[in-house]
């Protein structure tokens, strides 16, 4: 069981002066930021600017430089037991698919949430409920028939489902997600946003980390724009996502379109004129 003694604060996160490092690289020196309880939220920034870092904070992946005046809380609370951590925030990260051994099978992947483990092992033991619970899941995702399909052999996309999938065997309040559907085609992308946003409907609360305009669902309301491990904007949506924002935060010139609530960057035309 997960302890809910911490149902009075108001975010998911809260950072304040927090530096960090990757190996050797600094990636935040003084990360002020804070996502709110019920905030579906997009962190959007260019290659290596320290989204999927992000996430490895907030999942305890790596932990923050110390400093007396730093401060890094998921729902309130500074530390954290990680499995406990985990059946609050489901994580579906790149390094999690190259991590799964090529044997194990959908079903072990599923299962594997449970223990926040990688693949089952012998002495983990599941309840009927647990199994049932799986098998649900495994219908609802459309992934029922690979259940014992070795990971190693399905696709991209069948495998980020079995990991989403693994993410929400605790059935967490807020998933995130680190660009999840680079790699997919056009219709295991569509498949998978209209799986996130059911998600969002029923009250999962959305954190994506991402690049891809795309794959920013109409639910999301608020835009974090990160550039080199700094917070250069953090608004509205509809604020940051126009093509003078988004062109100065990759630093090249793009026209950003509007469709359907979704958003999409395209070359703009200075880019075009270049080459005529
Ligand atoms: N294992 C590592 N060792 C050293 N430096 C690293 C390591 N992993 C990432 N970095 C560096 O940390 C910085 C942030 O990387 P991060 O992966 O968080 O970026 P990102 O925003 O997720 O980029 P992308 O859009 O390419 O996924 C980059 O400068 C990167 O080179
Ligand atoms: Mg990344």
């Amino acid at each position: 069981m997960t302890d809910r003694n911490d149902l009075g604060t108001n975010n998911v996160l809260e950072c304040r002066n927090v530096s960090a490092y990757r190996g050797g690289t600094l990636v935040f020196d003084g990360l002020n930021l804070c996502i709110g309880r019920g905030v579906n939220t997009a962190i959007v920034g260019p290659n290596g600017s320290g989204k999927s870092t992000l996430l490895k904070l907030l999942s305890r992946e790596i932990y923050p430089v110390y400093a007396p005046e730093s401060l890094l809380q998921v729902y309130g609370r500074d530390r954290w037991n990680v499995e406990e951590l985990r059946s609050r925030l489901g994580i579906v990260s790149h390094d999690l698919q190259q991590e799964y051994g090529r044997h194990a099978r959908g079903r072990d992947v599923m299962l594997s949430g449970y223990y926040s483990s990688i693949d089952t092992h012998p002495h983990q033991r599941f309840s009927p409920a647990e199994l049932d619970h799986a098998e649900s899941l495994m219908l609802r995702l459309g992934i029922e028939a690979l259940a014992d399909r070795p990971f190693g052999r399905m696709s991209t996309g069948q495998q980020r489902r079995f990991l989403l999938g693994r993410a929400l065997v605790h059935s967490p309040e807020a998933l995130l997600l680190d660009e999840p559907t680079s790699g997919l085609d056009l219709s295991a992308t569509v498949h998978y946003i209209e799986t996130i946003r059911d998600l969002m409907r029923s009250g999962t609360q959305l954190i994506l980390v991402t690049h891809h305009l795309h794959e920013i669902p109409p639910e999301i309301t608020r835009v974090v724009f990160i550039r080199d491990g700094r917070i250069v904007a953090d608004d509205e949506k509809n604020t940051l996502l126009t093509s003078s924002r988004v062109s100065e935060l990759f630093d090249c010139d793009v026209d950003v379109v509007s469709l359907n609530g979704f958003y999409q960057a395209v070359p703009g035309e200075r880019i075009g004129r270049k080459w005529t």
